[in-house]
């Protein structure tokens, strides 16, 4: 397997008072380069915490995480940042669009961070892939919720990552717009070659995926 991500004996411990939560419990596994993996299991299981660890956005208590065999939280802060913003897409449940901005300024926002040029024949193909040509000069507002998600990913896809990572991108839409957001996310993977990890408590979503990794308890349950 050409791995791209693997972690080793992952934990993460919160601190609540005098309380310890074991939100992770020493994971260890790896994802495959422009695979497909849903991650699935109850509430409060570490489905979150597994995908901030993973993709840099949280540091674990113990335990490491490779991209492409370099050990992420060796890193500082700063080049952690740099490295997740080149590497590595991030979609949230929520959409997390800047309101006063447009689709296409949301949408270029984190290449402009990065004080790179955007490459438009490139964009101009994840637009048409997301179907969202027509909305992107809208602000937020005047988008509906599978629009604004759909932005999202553009936006999580701009600065080309090679791992895109989605926390229950559908959990706020109903049915019909969470499976068509769904697969135009995983098209949209596949046809760029991006790796996706995504967690979702659909079962219908997970069964899409060439992998589910069913978490239970801070642990992998099933690995399928
Ligand atoms: N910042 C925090 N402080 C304290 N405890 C936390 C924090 N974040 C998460 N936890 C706890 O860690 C455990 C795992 O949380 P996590 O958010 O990863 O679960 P999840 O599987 O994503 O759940 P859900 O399906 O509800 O989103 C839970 O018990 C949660 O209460
Ligand atoms: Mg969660």
């Amino acid at each position: 397997m050409d791995e791209i991500i693997r972690c080793e004996g992952l934990q993460k411990v919160y601190q609540m008072g005098e309380n310890k939560v074991y939100a992770l419990r020493g994971v260890t596994t790896a994802f495959e380069k422009g695979g497909f993996t849903a991650v699935t299991g109850p509430s409060g299981s570490g489905k979150s915490t597994l995908l901030h660890l993973l993709s840099g956005l949280d540091r674990p208590t113990a335990g490491k995480v490779f991209y492409q065999g370099a050990d992420l939280y060796q890193y500082g802060d700063n080049q952690l940042s740099v490295l997740r913003r080149r590497r590595f897409g991030f979609v949230f449940q929520n959409y997390n669009l800047v309101k006063e901005l447009t689709g296409m300024e949301n949408i270029l926002l984190p290449v402009m961070l990065d004080n790179r040029k955007p490459d438009r024949r490139y964009l101009d193909q994840v637009i048409e892939l997301l179907r969202i040509g027509d909305r992107v000069n809208h602000l937020p507002g005047a988008m509906s919720g599978g629009q604004q998600q759909r932005v999202s990913i553009a936006r999580a896809l701009a600065n080309k990552p090679a791992v895109l990572f989605a926390d229950e991108p559908t959990g706020n839409l109903d049915m019909k717009t969470g499976r068509e957001v769904l697969s135009l996310m995983q098209r949209t993977s596949r046809e760029l070659g991006i790796t996706l990890i995504l967690v979702t408590h659909d079962l219908n979503v997970a069964e899409q995926a060439e992998r589910v990794l069913y978490i239970e308890d801070g642990q992998i349950e099933k690995d399928l």
